[in-house]
Formats: C-alpha cells, sequence, structure tokens
C-alpha cells in the first residue's frame, strides 16, 4: 500500500527502512489523533495553493474531495493506517495521492515541521475549550455541595489540627476559587498557542510567494480585533514548543488542586472525620474486607496527579538541550500531551460527578465545629475589644485554656468565676463568645469565613457560573 514517491525516503535512498527502524521512528500510532486538524490545515493550504496558481481549478477540487473523502473513512473506522508511512500527515498526504494526483503537490511550499506545529496548535485550542468546559463543571460541582450544605459547619484545619469552625462551603469554595485561577491560565496561555505557524516551510520559508494571512485567518488565528496572527520568525515556528510546556505546566498546577481537593475528601470520608458521604455507586469496594467503602475515585484522582507533573518534567527536559531548529527529539511532545490532556479531562469529570454524588453528613460536621476550643481566638479578640494588647490577650487566653485543660472540662463550660480567676476583665458577655452562630456572624471582612461573606460568595459563583455556561469558549 505504501507508494515510494509518497514517502520521505524517495529519490535518496538505496535501501528501504529496516522494520525496526520504522516501529522505533513510527508515531501514527498515537499521532494519528491529529488527524482531523491535519485535513483541516491542508485543504487550507490547498486553497492557498490555488491562489498562487500552484493548483488549478481542477485539481483543487480532487484534493478537498479526496481530503473529505479520507476524513470520513478514518471517522468511521475504514481507513487503514501504515506505519510505513510514519506519521499522520504522510499517511493521508499518500492516500490522498493515491485518489487524486495532485495530491503530489500538497506538500508544496510546506514541510511535515510547520504542518505539525499547525496540527498541535489547533489540536490544543479545541482541547482548552473542552477542558475549561471541564473545570467550569467541577467549580459548579463544589457550588452545589457548598448550596446543599449552606448550614453545614466544620473545623478549618492548620497543621491538620483543628483551628477555626468554617462554614463547608467556604472549604469548597476555595477550590472554586484555584480552578478559577487554573481557568485564567489555559486562558491566556491559549492566547499564544492562537498563532499561525504554516509557511514556515521546513525552517526558512519558501521561494515561492505563499500568503499566509489568508491561510492564519480560515483556520481561525485570529486576535482580538479579528487580525490573523502568524508566526513572524520561520526558524522559532517549526522548534518552538513553548506553548505546549505552558499547556503542561497550567495542567500540573490544576492537578495538583485536584490532588489536594482529593486528599480532603478522602480525609473527610474516612471513620475519623465522618464529614460526607458519597453514593455507592461512586465508590468501590475490597476484594478482601466486605465492610470497605473506598474512596477509590478521589486517590486515583491524587495518584495521577503524579503523571501530569511528570509529564511537564519530560517536555522540558526534552527541550532543554536542543539546537536549532527541528529536531526529531520534537516528536516525544504528543505523547506527554496527549496524556495530560487525556487524563485532566476524566479526573475534572470524574471528580465532578463524585462530588455531585456525596452529602455532607451535617450531625457529625458540626458536632466536630462545635469544639468550643476552636473559639478560643474570638475570646483574644473579645480582650482586645476591651483594650487589652493582643499578645497579653493571647497569653489570658492561653491561661483559660489550661485551665479548662487542668478541670477536664470544655471551654465553655467554665464559670465566669473561673474566667475572672484567669483574668478580672472577663465579663458577662465572655461566656456570649463561645456560641458558633455569633462567630460565623461576627466575621464579616472580605472574603471572611462569616454567614453572610460565604452567602455573598455562594451568590457571586452562582451567577458567574450561570453566566459562563450560557456564554462557553474563551475565544
Ligand atoms: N512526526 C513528526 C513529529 O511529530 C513530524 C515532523 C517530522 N519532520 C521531520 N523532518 N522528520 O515531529
Amino acid at each position: 500500500m505504501t507508494s515510494p514517491s509518497s514517502t520521505s525516503r524517495s529519490g535518496r535512498f538505496r535501501q528501504p527502512a529496516s522494520g525496526d527502524v520504522i516501529e522505533f521512528t513510527e508515531s501514527v500510532s498515537f499521532d494519528y489523533r491529529l488527524w482531523r486538524q491535519d485535513i483541516i490545515g491542508s485543504m487550507a493550504h490547498a486553497k492557498m495553493l490555488r491562489r498562487i496558481g500552484v493548483l488549478n481549478e481542477e485539481e483543487l477540487k480532487g484534493v478537498l474531495e479526496g481530503l473529505e473523502q479520507i476524513g470520513r473513512e478514518i471517522e468511521q473506522g475504514e481507513f487503514q493506517w501504515d506505519r510505513n508511512l510514519e506519521d499522520v500527515h504522510m499517511n493521508i498526504e499518500a492516500a490522498l495521492t493515491d485518489r487524486e494526483p495532485a495530491g503530489a503537490k500538497l506538500h508544496t511550499a510546506r514541510s511535515r515541521n510547520d504542518q505539525v506545529a499547525l496540527d498541535l496548535r489547533m489540536w490544543l485550542r479545541d482541547q482548552i475549550v473542552e477542558l475549561l468546559g471541564d473545570v467550569e463543571g467541577l467549580q459548579r460541582a463544589l457550588l452545589g455541595l457548598g448550596q446543599r450544605s449552606r448550614s453545614v459547619v466544620i473545623p478549618g484545619y492548620t497543621h491538620l489540627q483543628r483551628a477555626q469552625p468554617v462554614p463547608l462551603a467556604h472549604h469548597l469554595l476555595a477550590y472554586v476559587e484555584m480552578l478559577e485561577r487554573d481557568k485564567a491560565r489555559y486562558i491566556d496561555c491559549f492566547d499564544r498557542i492562537n498563532v499561525c505557524p504554516l509557511g514556515s516551510g521546513a525552517l526558512a520559508g519558501s521561494t515561492l510567494q505563499v500568503d499566509r494571512e489568508p491561510v492564519a485567518r480560515e483556520l481561525n488565528f485570529l486576535d482580538s480585533e479579528g487580525q490573523p496572527k502568524v508566526s513572524q520568525n520561520s526558524m522559532d515556528a517549526v522548534s518552538d514548543r513553548d506553548f505546549i510546556v505552558e499547556f503542561l505546566a497550567a495542567s500540573a498546577l490544576a492537578a495538583v488542586h485536584l490532588s489536594r481537593l482529593s486528599e480532603d475528601f478522602v480525609l473527610w470520608s474516612s471513620a475519623e472525620f465522618g464529614f460526607v458521604t458519597t453514593a455507592d455507586a461512586y465508590t468501590t469496594g475490597s476484594s478482601l474486607m466486605p465492610q470497605k467503602k473506598n474512596p477509590d475515585l478521589a486517590e486515583l484522582t491524587r495518584g495521577k496527579s503524579g503523571r501530569v507533573i511528570g509529564n511537564l518534567m519530560a517536555a522540558l527536559t526534552m527541550l532543554k538541550g536542543l539546537p536549532m531548529t527541528y529536531n526529531r527529539d520534537l516528536q516525544e511532545d504528543k505523547q506527554p500531551l496527549f496524556d495530560t490532556a487525556d487524563t485532566m479531562r476524566t479526573c475534572l469529570q470524574i471528580t465532578a460527578a463524585m462530588i455531585d454524588h456525596t452529602e455532607a453528613k451535617a450531625e457529625f460536621c458540626n458536632r466536630a465545629a462545635g469544639d468550643a476550643a476552636l473559639l478560643a481566638t474570638d475570646l483574644v479578640d473579645y480582650l482586645v475589644e476591651r483594650g487589652v494588647a493582643f499578645r497579653h490577650a493571647h497569653g489570658i487566653v492561653g491561661s483559660v485554656v489550661a485551665l479548662a485543660e487542668r478541670l477536664e472540662r470544655p471551654m465553655e463550660a467554665l464559670s465566669l468565676d473561673e474566667l475572672r480567676s484567669v483574668d478580672q476583665r472577663f465579663d458577662a458577655e465572655a461566656l456570649k463568645v463561645f456560641s458558633l452562630d455569633r462567630s460565623l456572624r461576627e466575621r464579616r471582612g472580605s472574603g471572611a469565613s462569616g454567614w453572610e461573606e460565604v452567602e455573598r460568595r455562594l451568590d457571586y459563583w452562582h451567577n458567574l457560573l450561570e453566566d459562563e455556561s450560557k456564554n462557553g469558549s474563551p475565544a
């Protein structure tokens, strides 16, 4: 099926490549995923070749029809990929030339070096649009659980020690904030992906008079004013993979966020915490212990973040020693890229589904948050309001904590006399400080954990995510 004239070895070589060389160098087994972009890019390139007179009208028609037909065959799983033809680009070009002789003109003023850069950029643009939708899906799931658990309070932790009580929604919205920054990073890198490299040739452009801007326009490489964006240095254009590194870096950080979120859910679903329960359909069992119900989705998401971080390292390490311009090493950009995009998409989707099927166990949460010791800082604030310097107030309340410990009683069970035995400035109001509700009423500063502020942010995110789901893509 391989036609010798359509391979990169035609003319120059006296021997065919040996079998192990073909196996070692081929990339079609994974870069076939770029077929749609490759075909769309080739169509735009063919139209440009028509404008500059390389193809006549009939040849253009044949090329476009041939490419369309190949696309349909690939879609229906009827296309025969051939490893002897190395990659997606040569497979499609060879198949085209088999059915349309003018296919032999398609590679005029083009190299696989600018072609693969083009395909990758177009593929990644689509992925980012999809990913942004997935990130928002997870934001909506977090928001939903927060809205369903409006009155639920948990201990907030530092050093994994109970610190101060917070509404569960406040904790969940912290992740919504992180994910919003992840979205911003994806949108920001979209901008630099969205530059058309086609026309750069192998590395030095072409002696033929290609006009790049209309091609860029047709392929939707446009700036905010609707002007085409084409790369401005042919050597940079064929060797640049910064846009992939940026995507992998943005994803690595987003994966770290997913991993931390997963860790919280793993802890929360343990008997020790008991803050949440997830529907059976979104948990797994043990092959040995019949009583087990495990949070495997969260654990796997946490685990997969390792691969996503590794993919960033793989890409950076692959790039760092490359002389200009294209080197075959660059073919190694694809598996990390595909893996990161796939992993991010499934992790975002499964985490959202898991959270949609998770409920807070209000009683357990509120009991854990009800420990009055968590309001010790509120008692410090109370003294500060009565003119005691913070550092002194901190010491006084420390002594109150020690007293409660000595008497083996919770802090809120101390009498006013006992408080006054530590410091005379305590009055009857001090006992009211040990109210969770008061504590959450008083925390009013922007971004604080008080009821009103959390309600305000729930509304904010509700409006934003509703609107964004109507708007869609970043472009
Ligand atoms: N399959 C190659 C890649 O992904 C396409 C570019 C090959 N270019 C070359 N001059 N060998 O990098």
